[in-house]
């Protein structure tokens, strides 16, 4: 492995389906966009790509479910996300659109080559189809139960309750999104890539770090939850996965009528078309990026998103050749919000362009606390109360404070010209000089979090030697000393204004600015000596203003208002039954008089019941919802007639009826007043 010449990073880029909201933010655009800051800091040749992904169903529902049409969606959403990525300082070299005529091109081509190059088999086989709607059904146009987690409403591509990757026909009880009938099956023929004959080197990729026999990254550094679910989907048996859709929006077949790439073969193409797009607007050669081994490819994605690119995608690349493959996939886990999932079908989420407005010239307050909770190795939260305590009292008290002072008595005792080094600061100049160090360490690392606890740490050093040493008392016993002192906190501000520019842009510009101060290289960083005595600095305005209980009520408040309650989740009610067929049905009052556990199982009870005069014999399932002390004396709903069966050696006649929740909590159905044990029910 050289030392990269070049970097290359990604985020991924969102669909052109509705707004960004912060929890994407801190998934793949903040850290990406600290990382990039960092290395530009360090003058490296680096390029910040993303853009919209404006294909697949996610568009085309979303254009279904509001009356518009697809293009109508994703320029509006385009246009929507582009603005706000800006507005909070991610700072892409280039966001551009997968509905382009650029990337159309370029996939096309791609799917070309790929195809030249016999990567792709093409099978003719039976694909769910909606005859209502007379279309295929693939990816999010078909849910139903999930194979590995049972959750009913996994989609034809994932299960977003277990994160399987998942096809169609692994769907158990399979519905069609379009028109919620059942699909049937019919014939097509699509072009497949043949996963399962690149197991080997792919696990050599995630596993070892090594392509093609040689090193490629060092592997210890990818993070274990990204591994992880590289290696089981591995070993789970990879399989052939079709890359082409029978569907009219999306990036047409060259040569095939009616048919379009699959989103996920187009969309991580779209990493090299906007590429391509920045670097002819910016004199530069995309291939320099792409097919060039001193370039250092990173993609920062969310956790839903792992196995495209770092198992589907580098697939592509490989089979295509040429191209480089990501030296890390430092994918995040998933930020819940206020105790709960965040949604957008529920609209449970904080919108990016709504906090943009709502806290208007305020972005590093919520980059500095989605960066201080960012989920790096395990789902975060985010609540508006620990946002508030977060900035009043970190922010605002640290790095606000610290700042002010230093500004304020500069101002006042030395007609705001920088003081004179006459105080021997060199143990606080030393911690913050290995603070700094330790900051890039743990940007290389992926450690945002500790990075920027680093940089605050910077304030903290400095907040001490006020503290300390008191120079407003101190100025009028020893004048000297209070400038040194003053002298050492201007280059801890000025050493603040470096480190907090990946973490929080806007502030690191008003320091300079205040400084009147240009900055340095982030390797040239010489705490002790960045600004020279005499150096003329202007006014500083108030860094952080606190955020009030009002505020944080009025947020609160609002995600509690805009909820959309959840469309319940119910079977299907199922086709009729005559009365006949429901009276032959022996419906009982009965009551429980013995219980005890089924040995050697977790889930089942031994129940005496009393039925009138008679006593019956039921094995129940209910054993991981009621203890057997817990059913001895109810009365329950009981079907007397149900054909007998021996259950664990035990004869057991009829069954209790129980209704469950959505926990998957059973629970007894018990007459609403007393009945008599044995009398029917009907
Ligand atoms: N649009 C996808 C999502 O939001 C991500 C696509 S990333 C890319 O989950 F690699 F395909 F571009
Ligand atoms: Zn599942």
């Amino acid at each position: 492995m050289k030392s990269p010449k070049r970097h290359l990073v990604t985020s991924a880029l969102p669909y052109a389906n509705g707004p960004i909201h912060i929890g994407h933010i801190a998934g793949a655009y903040l850290p990406a966009d600290i990382y990039v800051r960092y290395l530009r800091g360090k003058e490296k040749d680096v390029a910040f790509i993303c853009g919209s992904d404006e294909h697949g169903a996610a568009i085309t529902l979303r254009a279904k479910k509001e009356g518009k049409t697809p293009r109508e969606i994703v320029d509006f959403y385009h246009k929507l996300m582009g603005d706000a990525f800006h507005d909070f300082g991610i700072s892409f070299d280039e966001y551009y659109r997968t509905s382009s005529p650029e990337h159309i091109e370029m996939s096309q081509q791609i799917f070309l080559e790929l195809k030249e190059k016999g990567i792709f088999e093409t099978h003719r086989s039976e694909q769910y189809f909606d005859a209502e709607a007379q279309q295929f059904l693939a990816d999010r146009y078909i849910t139903g139960t999930c194979p590995k987690c049972s959750s009913e409403k996994a989609y034809g591509d994932q299960c977003e309750k277990c994160g399987s990757t998942l096809s169609p026909t692994e769907l158990i009880n399979p519905v069609s999104t379009l028109s919620g009938s059942t699909p049937i099956l019919k014939e097509t023929t699509h072009w497949y890539l043949p996963m399962q004959h690149h197991s080997e080197w792919v696990r050599d990729y995630i596993e070892n770090g090594k392509l093609n026999g040689e090193q490629h990254h060092d592997a210890s550094k990818w993070k274990s939850h990204v591994v992880g679910q590289c290696l089981s989907w591995i070993d789970g048996g990879l399989q052939a996965r079709a890359m082409t859709r029978d569907l009219d929006w999306g990036v047409p077949v060259p040569g095939e009528e009616g048919k379009v790439l699959y989103v996920w073969l187009d969309a991580p193409i779209g990493y090299i078309t906007n590429t391509k797009v920045w670097a002819e607007k910016n004199g530069k050669n995309w291939e320099d990026y792409w097919k060039n081994d001193e370039t250092e490819l990173v993609h920062f994605i969310g956790k839903d998103n792992i196995v495209f690119h770092c198992i589907i995608f580098p697939i592509i690349l490989k089979s295509h050749g040429g191209f480089n493959l990501p030296v890390n996939v430092p994918a995040n886990e998933f930020m819940n919000l206020e105790g709960d999932k965040i949604s957008t079908s529920r609209n449970w989420a904080v919108w990016l362009h709504e906090y943009l407005e709502d806290f208007p010239n305020r972005q590093d307050e919520m980059r500095y606390v989605l960066a201080s909770i960012m989920p790096e190795q395990k789902d975060s939260e985010f609540t508006w109360n620990d946002f508030k305590d977060r900035v009043n009292n970190e922010l605002a008290d640290i790095v606000g404070n610290f700042v002010n002072r230093v500004f304020v008595l500069t101002h006042k005792y030395y007609e705001g010209k920088v003081s004179n080094p006459t105080f021997d600061a060199s143990s606080q100049f030393e911690e913050a000089q290995t603070a700094f160090k330790t900051i890039g360490e743990k940007i290389e690392a992926y450690r945002f979090r500790e990075a920027q606890a680093l940089a605050i740490q910077l304030a903290r050093i400095g907040n001490k030697l006020l503290t300390e040493t008191e120079p407003w008392k101190l100025q009028k016993t020893e004048p000297e000393k209070t400038e040194g002192i003053l002298n050492a906190c201007i280059q801890l501000v000025a050493a603040l204004s470096v480190a907090l520019e990946p973490f929080l842009p806007y502030t690191a510009k008003k320091l300079k600015t205040g400084l009147q101060w240009e900055g340095v290289k982030w390797d040239d960083v010489q705490i002790s000596q960045l600004i020279p005595a005499g150096h003329a600095i202007g006014e500083m305005p108030i860094l952080f203003q606190k955020i009030t209980d009002e505020e944080v009520a009025i947020q609160v408040a609002k995600l509690e208002t805009s909820k959309v309650q959840p469309e319940v989740e119910v079977e299907a009610i199922k086709p009729n039954v005559s009365f006949e067929d429901f009276q032959n049905m022996d419906l009982r009052i009965a009551e429980v008089v013995e219980a005890q556990r089924v040995p050697k199982t977790k889930k089942l009870l031994q129940l005496k019941l009393r039925v009138g005069n008679e006593e019956r014999t039921v094995i129940s399932g209910i054993a991981e919802s009621y203890e057997p002390e817990q059913v001895v004396g109810k009365q329950v709903l009981y079907l007397a007639n149900l054909a007998p069966r021996e259950i664990k050696g035990v004869e057991s006649s009829g069954m209790i009826l129980m209704a469950e929740n959505n926990k998957g909590e059973l629970s007894l159905l018990s007459p609403e007043r007393p009945v008599e044990s044995g009398n029917t029910v009907r």
